[in-house]
């Protein structure tokens, strides 16, 4: 453990960022010490704890310089939205924020966002909408911030076309532990000098540097977009239909997977109604395009496959109010559960092993007397499988019912987390996807960038 704070140190801080912006008082930070994970899996906030919010890359420089020299750990955090821990600050130390750090500039000619690494989703979304451009991933809370987003890899649902993040960041400026500057890549498509760095900073969480800004890649406004609700009696008939779907030539934005209970009761929890109330399973498929004909066209394959795959119906949201209200109503349904959940798990496989894996998961359940209630990114192969409180005896049988689905995964060809990262309550679980050697690597790299471990100090990485 590391030894409280010295007030020496906290008049420096005091000194490059503001009084006003050092933050002292237990109460005034309460919503700094957490992230959206699960309350019961949640790691413990450290006590001796200090927020900081810079305003500049300098400040943060001087910051990272200062808690360096010191040994002092250093926790960023963005929009606190994670579900794995990984921002929660566990160890004495410096709670880094970048909220004041909010600014976007968009550069039309070439699609492209300049954003601090402390603006939102929410607002990246409006300024592109509003210079006429589109920022297609949709990784749920729009409350996250930029930093976090690149940080943790994010994806969400409408990642089948583009990607996910990291198909999005052409250039990073990043602070090192030492104080240093890196600005990488820019506002170019190509770039082939060597290891790439960005790739490997994104999906770090916050464990090599602070990101302080990105260059991030936007599209062309659809033109026209359409969101399905297609129900199916059986998940089976639902999640076969997926990788048919991906094989048709129809590309769409997203294809997630929901189950009936569990949809409803986010509506109910938005206090919205859901469009859709008949079968068990349901997919939400939304596609876009230049004209309504070219998206009204790929509806009907998509339809017939379907149909193919005994479609109960096929409903069509072709209204911006209609389709943001789905979408958002699906975003919902972890904040509806969360109360009643214990974990919640982001296991991705194959597409065309998604009706294995489920099937794999009901025999789970069943052995251990539970229901497993799952949705997710079909189209990506990432399904959320979640462990409720309901029926569950001991922590020992949670860790039980995770380690066999996670195996299973595995067994499939797939992993245990597609998109919510390791953090800190994944750790113990990474000898399961990776081997010693490269275990090895990771922690290789993490010692070249952070020799003393300050940032966001996590064991084994
Ligand atoms: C979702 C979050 C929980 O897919 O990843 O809703
Ligand atoms: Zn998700």
């Amino acid at each position: 453990m590391s030894p409280k704070i010295p007030n020496a140190v906290i008049d420096d801080l005091r000194g490059i960022v503001g009084d006003k912006w050092v933050i002292v008082q237990r109460e005034l930070m309460e919503s700094y010490l957490k992230d959206e994970t699960p309350d019961i899996i949640r790691p413990k906030p450290a006590e001796d704890l200090i927020l900081v919010k810079p305003s500049s890359t300098e400040e943060v420089s001087l910051i990272l310089k200062i808690a360096n020299e010191k040994r002092i750990p250093v926790f960023p955090v963005g929009g606190r939205t994670g579900l794995v821990g990984g921002a929660v600050p566990t160890e004495p130390g410096i709670i880094i924020s970048l909220e004041r750090m909010n600014k976007i500039e968009v550069d039309l000619e070439n699609m492209m966002a300049i954003a601090e690494a402390g603006a939102t989703l929410g607002d990246l979304i409006k300024v592109a909408e509003n210079a006429g451009l589109f920022f297609p991933p949709h990784p749920g809370d729009e409350g996250a911030q930029i930093g976090g987003l690149i940080a943790t890899n994010a994806g969400g649902a409408r990642a089948i076309k583009y990607g996910v993040m990291r198909n999005y960041i052409k250039g990073l400026e990043v602070v090192l532990p030492t104080g240093d500057v890196l600005s990488l890549g820019g506002r170019i498509l190509k770039n082939n000098v060597g290891y790439d760095l960005i790739q490997l900073i994104i999906g770090s969480e916050g464990t090599l540097c602070v990101i302080t800004k990105a260059v991030i890649k936007l599209f062309p406004k659809s033109k026209y977009m359409v969101t399905l609700v297609v129900p199916f009696n059986t998940r089976s008939e639902a999640l076969r239909s997926v990788p048919a779907i991906l094989r048709s030539g129809v590309i769409p934005l997203a294809i997630e997977y929901v189950q009936i209970n569990e949809i409803l009761e986010a509506a109910r929890h938005l206090n919205e109604k859901w469009p859709v109330h008949k079968g068990f399973a349901q997919l939400i498929i939304i596609l876009d395009g230049m004209s309504q004909e070219e998206v009204l066209a790929a509806c009907e394959e998509i339809s017939r496959i379907c149909e193919s795959n005994n479609a109960l119906d096929v409903m069509l949201a072709e209204t911006p109010e209609e389709q943001n209200r789905i979408l958002k109503i699906r975003s919902n349904i972890y904040t509806a559960l969360k109360p009643n959940m214990i974990d919640i798990l982001d296991v991705t496989v194959p597409p065309s092993c998604l009706e294995k894996l489920m099937d794999e998961v009901d025999a789970i359940g069943s052995r251990y007397g539970v229901y497993l209630p799952a949705y997710g990114h079909a189209g990506d192969g990432n399904l959320h499988v979640h462990i409720m409180k309901e029926g569950i005896k001991s922590m020992e049988m949670v860790k039980k019912i995770k380690g066999e689905i996670y195996e299973m995964a595995v067994r499939l060809g797939g992993t245990i987390t597609g998109e919510h990262g390791i953090g800190k309550i994944r750790l113990g679980d990474l000898s399961m996807v990776l081997s010693e050697k490269h275990i090895e690597i990771l922690r290789g790299i993490k010692r070249v960038f952070d020799p003393n471990n300050i940032l966001n100090p996590r064991h084994p990485l």
